[in-house]
């Protein structure tokens, strides 16, 4: 596969770079719109986004590799990121963690052959209070997983049904909730 940058592309990274007083920290948002173009940010992205942006290969590929969020080659359409981190593994991140990869047939860092799903063990996610949780495509949140809670969410994935975003928010008013359990 070919890589390169739009015109369009180009002018989005002018816009970016000019937010920053020099063009470093225009590094994570210019990856981030290589990974919404392309997928992924495998070296070659990491290549052509250092040389766009003119910083070293070497910062590029340093900060693409520090995020998980940043994928480092082709992914499956549904990216599930189970987090083993403290709270996520008292409470059985591992459990749910080896349950997939027993449901999907791959290990953690794998896809499956019909590019459905990729799996990753991930670091903390933010909502430790809400363990064991995992994200999928770097957006919606699903917490207190059960095998069963992971399974009805594979099985909605399957069909295209997302899973809703369940927020980590505490509910303003406290009659109110702002958690959604619906999966
Ligand atoms: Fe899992 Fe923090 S430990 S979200």
């Amino acid at each position: 596969m070919e890589y390169s940058f739009s015109k369009d592309d180009l002018a989005k990274i002018d816009e970016i770079k000019s937010r920053y007083p020099e063009v470093m920290p225009a590094t994570l948002p210019v990856l981030w719109l290589a990974q919404d173009k392309f997928g992924h940010v495998n070296e070659e992205v990491q290549k052509l986004v250092a040389e766009t942006l003119d910083l070293p290969v070497s910062h590029v590929h340093g900060v693409a590799e520090f995020y998980t969020q940043y994928y480092k080659k082709e992914m499956g359409k549904f990216v599930l990121d189970v987090c083993t981190c403290l709270s996520c593994h008292i409470g059985g991140g591992y459990d749910i963690l080896k349950h997939l990869e027993k449901t999907l047939g791959i290990k953690a860092g794998g896809t499956t052959n019909d590019g459905l799903f990729s799996l990753q063990e991930v670091e903390c996610l933010g909502a430790c209070g809400y363990a064991p949780m995992m994200q999928i495509n770097n957006d919606v949140f699903v917490n207190h997983l059960t095998p069963e809670k992971t399974d009805q969410v594979v099985e909605g994935l399957r069909k295209g049904k997302y899973p809703e975003f369940e927020s980590i928010a505490m509910p303003l008013n406290p009659n109110t909730s702002a958690s959604k359990e619906t999966v």
